[in-house]
């Protein structure tokens, strides 16, 4: 697994900087729901649930939601957005902590890739053991190594976010490498955030995620005992091989 630790650090800002783009979570949750129904699915485990950005939602919809984080400052942040909405909120690992059975198991916006290819493996058995077998779900997302060996990646520094929520005003860069052999993409990033008339705030960090290709998730997931139903382009419509830089994964039970 890489740095977890980045997580913690950066829980504080991460709904300033992550959850800007409302139109991607709202197609996930579009398509979640699709699948849900289809399904039958009212039992969901969020593995991944960070701040909440489908935990809260879906549970507001009334499904009956555990979610999961293994950092405890993101979990914070997003039992205190809850309120009073009846989720059971658990710190765990995806690879190891066992909750139950469930209808579908989500892990949604790259969390699987920030484990290794091993840790990959190991949290799918474990999810696996806790999805329902007559057609249990699960649903996540990463970005698609085809895509970024055909060329759909800026390397260079970058300017990533820049904007003003909550009275800060806050930017962040962003320097990304791709390693074609490993299929490990690195992020290096450093943010300001500035309140008045507080000092800046300043953080850097180094994110690592392990990208593959719809091929190579296709035989993880079958070594776990899945088997692909549907892939979507994250940002919304068809997905295309070597041009949808993040693929959207539905998987069935077998
Ligand atoms: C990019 S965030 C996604 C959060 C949320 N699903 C969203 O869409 O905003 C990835 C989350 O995965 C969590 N995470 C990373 N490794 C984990 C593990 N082994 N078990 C459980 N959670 C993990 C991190 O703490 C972080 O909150």
């Amino acid at each position: 697994m890489f740095e977890q630790s980045n997580f913690d650090n950066a829980a504080p800002y991460y709904d300033l900087f992550e959850l800007k783009s409302q139109k991607m979570y709202a197609y996930i949750l579009e398509i979640l729901e699709k699948h849900f129904s289809s399904h039958g699915a009212h039992t969901i485990l969020d593995l991944a649930c960070g701040t909440g950005a489908q935990a809260i939602p879906l549970a507001q919809k009334g499904y009956q939601v555990t979610a999961c984080d293994l950092s405890a400052s993101m979990l914070e942040i997003a039992q205190r957005k809850a309120g009073d909405l009846q989720i059971c909120f658990c710190q765990g690992d995806m690879r190891s902590s066992y909750f139950g059975s469930f209808d579908a198991v989500i892990a949604i916006f790259n969390s699987v890739g920030y484990l290794s290819r091993a840790d990959f493996l190991s949290a799918l058995k474990n999810i696996r053991r806790q999805t329902r077998n007559e057609k249990g779900l699960f649903i996540f997302d990463n970005t698609n190594r085809n895509a970024l060996a055909a060329g759909q990646f800026s390397t260079g520094r970058r300017l990533d976010t820049v904007g003003e929520a909550d009275g800060k005003k806050f930017v962040r860069f962003f320097q990304s490498d791709f390693d074609r052999v490993s299929g490990v993409m690195t992020m290096d990033w450093e943010a300001h955030v500035q309140q008045d008339p507080q000092p800046m705030e300043t953080f850097r960090g180094t994110w690592h995620r392990q990208t593959y290709t719809v091929e190579e998730m296709e035989q993880i997931l079958n070594a776990a005992g899945f088997r692909v139903l549907e892939c979507y382009d994250r940002y919304g419509g068809v997905f295309q091989k070597e041009q949808s830089f993040s693929v959207l994964v539905v998987a069935e039970a077998q």
